[in-house]
């Protein structure tokens, strides 16, 4: 017999660092319009190097897990695409600085920003076969391209933590899904470089061509339940995008609903998209984490959803895979949101200047066996990466 399984909890970390990006448009010779309309971004997080993956990670699980969760925790898994080993993996270091039960198993999962999508469906089934047992997914990401590239303003960083039970207190996950997969180069990052590379235009236009893909063998699968949807959720790289995807998918000509139908369902999301970009205009792409994000941003803003809405969830990773997900908002899905922690994290935050943005752009972690003080914890109260040794990372806690 199936049961209710999906997304119980999720905590949020963002560095405490962000550049404008009118600021940056300035400095670049761009007409700000540019990248607060066109692009749609205002700000951009700034991770210092003491807040590698581990870091963010760490500190957006930590607010959301009791006693009673680190005990119960059977798997961690870490979706990520800025990953800084090849063997070991993220979730390892996590499952020590969590203190999560020792008999617990941690892995790491990567397919550019869908990787996080594949964590919870993993975890949804293992939950579904074990109720009482719980799986952490977190995504952390440092998004980057280089300085003065067309890319520099989507770059972005932070963390997402979900955690997933059974009987829900948010989102209960469908099991049917619609994924695609096509191999393409629209963004990578080969091992040897330590920015992305992208065909920007490309990328935009085949994130677009994914949506419609899925979205057609939606109708043909389920048109029914395609039209109840309430609210459409995007993989934002830039808030821009996903009004991209909604705006093509509105144009386009259905084989299986009248365009009467069409235009209204489509119509509902696109009235309801904009609060699902609040958090994300403020934070740029979070990679793996910026669908989940902007799901945070939904939920926090969308005065019109209620308790039994269906939500679509469009997951877009680089390379290239997609897949809409879909989930019922469960009754308690705003008490169990910690709104005040979320926007805490953002009045926080301080603004960098852009030669001091580009001053920490440029700094990078040593690659030799020499023992380095990294940091003793300069971004505020949580976890930081305080020290290197011998190719070794430590972790330290600042209260
Ligand atoms: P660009 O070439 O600098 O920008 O790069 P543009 O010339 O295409 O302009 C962008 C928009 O601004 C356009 O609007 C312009 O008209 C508008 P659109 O036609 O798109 O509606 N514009 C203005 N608006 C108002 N006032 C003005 C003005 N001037 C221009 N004065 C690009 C843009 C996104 C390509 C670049 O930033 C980039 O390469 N970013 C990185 C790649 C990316 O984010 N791709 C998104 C899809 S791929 C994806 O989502 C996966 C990813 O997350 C990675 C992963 O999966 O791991 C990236």
């Amino acid at each position: 017999m199936s049961i209710t399984v999906g997304i119980d909890k999720i905590g949020l970390y963002i560095p405490q660092h962000y550049v404008d990006t009118e600021d940056l448009a300035n400095a670049r010779g761009v007409d700000p319009d540019k990248y607060l309309i066109g692009i749609g971004q205002e700000k951009m997080a700034v991770p210092l190097l003491e807040q590698d993956i581990v870091a963010l990670a760490a500190n957006a699980a930590k607010e959301i897990l009791t006693d009673e969760d680190l005990e119960t925790i059977d798997q961690i898994i870490f979706a990520t695409e800025s990953s800084f080993d090849f063997s070991k993996a993220s979730a390892i270091y996590l499952h020590e600085l969590l203190n999560i039960q020792p008999y617990a198993k941690g892995y790491e999962i990567k397919q550019a920003c869908y990787g996080t999508t594949a964590g919870i469906q993993s975890a949804c089934d293992y939950v579904q076969l074990r109720p009482q047992r719980k799986v952490l997914v977190v995504s952390a990401d440092i998004a980057r391209y280089g300085l003065d590239t067309s890319g520099e303003v989507t770059q972005g960083a932070g963390a997402v933590a979900i955690l997933i039970t059974a009987n829900p207190s948010i989102l209960a996950i469908n099991q049917e899904s619609i994924s695609v997969t096509s191999n393409q180069f629209d963004f990578w990052r080969p091992h040897y470089s330590d920015v992305a590379l992208v065909d920007g235009p490309f990328s935009t236009q085949l994130y677009q061509d994914l949506y419609l893909k899925v979205m057609e063998r939606f109708e043909e699968v389920d048109a029914n339940y395609l039209q109840t949807i309430k609210a459409m959720v995007f993989h934002l790289p830039f808030t821009k995008m996903g009004k991209k995807a909604l705006d093509k998918y509105a144009e386009s000509k259905s084989n299986i609903l009248d365009d009467k139908t069409k235009e209204n369902m489509i119509r509902v999301w696109q009235n309801i998209y904009p609060a699902s970009t609040v958090l994300n205009r403020q934070v740029g792409n979070l990679y793996t984490g910026s669908l989940y994000l902007s799901l945070i941003s939904l939920l926090i803003f969308a005065e019109e959803l209620n308790s039994g809405d269906v939500l679509g969830l469009f997951s877009y990773g680089s390379g290239a895979v997609a897949e809409l997900i879909t989930g019922i908002l469960q009754p308690q899905y705003l008490d169990a949101l910690d709104k005040n922690m979320i926007i805490a994290h953002f009045d926080r935050r301080e603004k960098l200047s852009i030669e001091a943005y580009e001053e920490i752009f440029s700094q990078s972690l040593t690659t030799t066996e020499e023992v380095v003080e990294v940091s003793e914890g300069t971004d505020g109260e949580g976890f930081y990466l305080s020290r290197i040794d011998a190719h070794r990372r430590y972790y330290a806690y600042k209260s």
